[in-house]
């Protein structure tokens, strides 16, 4: 066999499989696994970077202006927002304990949104602690509580009001969230009258919206961020600024076509800037928060195989030492992988697997009908595109302790999150 590398789809940027296995950035994940313990997230710095400068260069010429907020909910450990941050972008979250995330990690109000749709006077206070930029109303009652904090405090906040325009997009139901009928935002009529008669102590900008996530065909995000400067003239609210969310989908399998963030978020740009010349606007400053997008595909996940046996329909299951605790996509979603083994991922096929999870539910499985050669205990299995919505999601069910992460930077890894330890499981029983 030759040692020529070869491009390995969906893995990070870096990743190149050899006769030797899989490496990152020159970093061996047989190797990661031997040292850190498995499961294991490990994260590609060079994927995240070049993904978020991209985004944050983009945005960055609108006409009149923008920025690019990063969603923690997909991604929040430190080590990998300090690199979202160096990139330039700002931080987009969702309750008090992202907006302490962003804090640790560097990120100052100046490119902060806040989100929620069921935010608690601790969250707003929160927000206005940090001195958010923008806080996204998802509601009157919403606008009514933080217009009083705001007048208690002697400030006043600017907001953009979420609005769900009944747009449909290709994803699944459970990651829809700008149709009709959506827990999150108002109508577009409500969000035209709150905007109107906003409380004291709140001064209105312009709209948000944001219409879902894994949207691997990104017209229907283009088509909203066209819709917006229209509707908002019609109603004679203001639009100076004016948020399009995130949303884009990645590769998850090798299949897949993947947008690119950059060119979409260009596309974004020009749209919106096209629309407002058509109707006599002024462009807006433009918002854009990717979550996914911009770290997605830079996380493996590493799991190590500690069983293997053939059941009563003749399938062959592989157990991993993880599973839903590590990775809740499945469940939630059906969401497809494609796993390999990290030093043979050349290796001719000598079957196809069901990789089973660890948890006591039937539902644990991370991929079915797995193409893999000779999978034994003691193998380590590597999951691609599991760096958004894997690590923030990890919970602790049936008391296994959280997985340990690792940032793969310039030839070298370095432990960005610890292993959760039995002893950490007990922390909160009083
Ligand atoms: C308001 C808002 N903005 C941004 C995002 C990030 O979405 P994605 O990770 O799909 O880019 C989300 C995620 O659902 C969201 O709810």
């Amino acid at each position: 066999m030759s040692d020529e590398p070869a491009p390995l789809l969906p893995f990070p940027d870096t990743a190149v499989a050899g006769d030797r296995g899989i490496s990152l950035d020159g970093v061996s994940l047989a190797d990661l696994a031997a040292e850190h313990g498995t499961p294991l997230y490990v994260y590609d710095a060079a994927t995240v970077t070049r993904r978020a400068r991209a985004v944050a260069e983009a945005v960055a010429v609108a006409p009149a202006g923008g920025y690019a907020s990063f969603a923690l909910k997909a991604q929040s450990a430190l080590g990998v927002l300090r690199l979202i941050r160096a990139a330039g972008l700002g931080a987009d979250c969702a309750s008090t304990g992202e907006i302490e995330a962003a804090r640790r990690a560097g990120f100052d109000g100046t490119g902060m949104v806040i989100h929620g749709n069921a935010k608690s006077d601790d969250d707003l206070r929160a927000a206005i602690a940090a001195d958010a930029r923008l806080v996204v109303l998802d509601g009157r009652d919403e606008a009514e509580r933080l217009g009083a904090l705001c007048c208690a405090a002697g400030r006043a906040q600017e907001v953009l009001v979420r609005i769900a325009p009944g747009i449909d997009v290709d994803t699944h139901r459970h990651i829809a969230t700008g149709h009709h009928g959506s827990k999150f935002g108002v109508t577009p009529a409500e969000g035209a009258a709150l905007l109107r008669d906003l409380p004291a102590g709140l001064v209105g900008r312009g709209l948000h919206v944001h219409l879902g996530s894994q949207i691997l065909d990104p017209e229907p995000l283009v088509a909203a961020a066209r819709w917006l400067p229209a509707f908002a003239k019609a109603e004679g609210i203001p639009l100076d600024v004016l948020d399009v969310g995130g949303g884009l989908g990645i590769r998850y399998t090798p299949d897949q076509d993947q947008p690119d963030p950059g060119a979409h978020t260009r596309a974004l740009v020009e749209a919106i800037a096209a629309v407002c010349a058509d109707e006599g606007l002024a462009v807006p400053e433009i918002v854009v928060e990717p979550g996914r997008s911009i770290v997605g595909t830079a996380g493996v996940t590493l799991y190590r195989v500690v069983g293997v046996k053939t059941v009563g329909d003749g399938s062959t299951w592989v157990a991993v030492d993880g599973g839903m605790g590590d990775n809740m996509r499945v469940g939630l979603y059906g969401a497809t992988y494609a796993p390999v083994l990290a030093d043979r991922p050349l290796a001719q096929a000598t079957g196809r697997y069901r990789i089973a999870g660890r948890h006591c539910e039937s539902t644990d499985v991370i991929a079915e009908g797995v193409e893999l050669a000779d999978p034994r205990v003691g193998d380590v299995i590597a999951v691609p595109a599991t760096g958004a919505y894997h690590q923030t999601m990890a919970h602790t069910y049936n008391l296994f302790g959280r997985p340990a992460a690792v940032l793969v930077e310039d030839g070298a890894a370095r432990l960005i999150t610890r292993r959760e330890a039995t002893d950490d499981l007990f922390a909160r029983d009083v």
